[in-house]
């Protein structure tokens, strides 16, 4: 799809940086910037995934592009700035980062441990700030740009996900400091706030099985990760150079959907579960 909508080579020369590049929507974004000429660097915990997703990105990307696994947990700021390290000793400088790495699963807050709750604000937020912290002088080098992978969960509350609604507020908020701060020397920060994606992790833990997505999604279907990948080519190329600050939710327009207006792991949850939510029983 990119190819025909964007020019081929219009990444040429640059770097991209990206947490949760292993698998998911963060692999497709790598892909979609190899493809169109970046080189990158992919950064996860599972080493051996890793070094097989980065082959995989060189093979699928055909162009000669290079990929680097550089395994890390987001949460060790140690480790994050080693992979910073090794990007900057391979490639000599990084343009664009991408945040995509984060955790999640269904659970209510009655259910919900302090350990789990500060599992995943460590893994999305504070991994954010350890990737934000350890990119941002390579990044005023190069006028870089950042893009963060958030939700629209947050936008309303959405049962079953009170770690990761927080999480995503405090990222949100973070790119819009991050745009002001930064703005001045050059720096980018946008969010790119993806509504129901087919084929991800997230979905895997967050949908079931038999939800219609014709009844809550405007556009009648789940988005492709490709469409998520598209909006962050749209913002790190020329045409978003203007747009900072700013948080681009792709969902097909659920969030406006009033009569329907359950986030999705409400929207997809068994009625079963719903039923017993609202009577106190789950
Ligand atoms: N319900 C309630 N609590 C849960 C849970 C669940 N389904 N899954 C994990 N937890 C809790 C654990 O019980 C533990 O808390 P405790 O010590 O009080 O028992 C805490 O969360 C940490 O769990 P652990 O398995 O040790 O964390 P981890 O660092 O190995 O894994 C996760 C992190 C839990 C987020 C894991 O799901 C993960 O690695 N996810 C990455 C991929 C992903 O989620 N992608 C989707 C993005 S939308």
């Amino acid at each position: 799809m990119s190819k025909n909508t964007f020019r081929d080579g219009i990444f040429d020369g640059k770097v991209l940086f990206i947490t949760g590049g292993r698998t998911g929507i963060g692999y497709d974004i790598a892909k979609n910037m190899m493809q169109l000429g970046a080189n990158a660097v992919i950064v996860g915990r599972d080493a051996e995934g890793l070094a097989k997703s980065a082959a995989n990105l060189e093979r699928e990307a055909g162009n000669g592009k290079k990929c680097i696994a550089a395994a890390a947990d987001v949460r060790d700021k140690n480790q994050v700035r080693a992979a910073v390290s090794k990007t900057l000793e391979a490639f000599g400088k990084i343009d664009f980062v991408v945040c995509a790495a984060a955790g999640n699963f269904l659970v209510p807050i009655d259910g919900l441990s302090e350990n789990g709750f500060k599992t995943v604000i460590d893994i999305d937020l504070l991994g954010t700030y350890n990737t934000i912290k350890a990119t941002l002088h390579p990044l005023r080098e190069t006028q870089g740009a950042y893009i963060h992978i958030s939700a629209t969960l947050h936008y309303r509350g959405t049962p079953y996900q009170p770690h990761v609604s927080a999480a995503k507020a405090g990222i949100d908020a973070l790119s819009n400091v991050l745009a002001v701060e930064e703005g001045p020397r050059g720096i980018r920060s946008n969010v790119i706030a993806p509504g129901p994606i087919g084929e991800t992790e997230g979905m895997k833990r967050l949908g079931t099985k038999g939800y219609d997505p014709r009844s809550v999604i405007p556009l009648g279907r789940q988005g492709y990760k490709q469409e998520i990948s598209d909006a962050a080519v749209f913002l790190f190329s020329d045409a978003g150079k203007y747009i900072t600050g700013q948080t681009l939710v792709v969902d097909g327009g659920h969030r406006h959907l009033t009569h329907a207006s359950l986030p999705y792991p409400m929207m997809v949850l068994e009625p079963e579960k719903v039923k017993a939510m609202f009577q106190g029983k789950l």
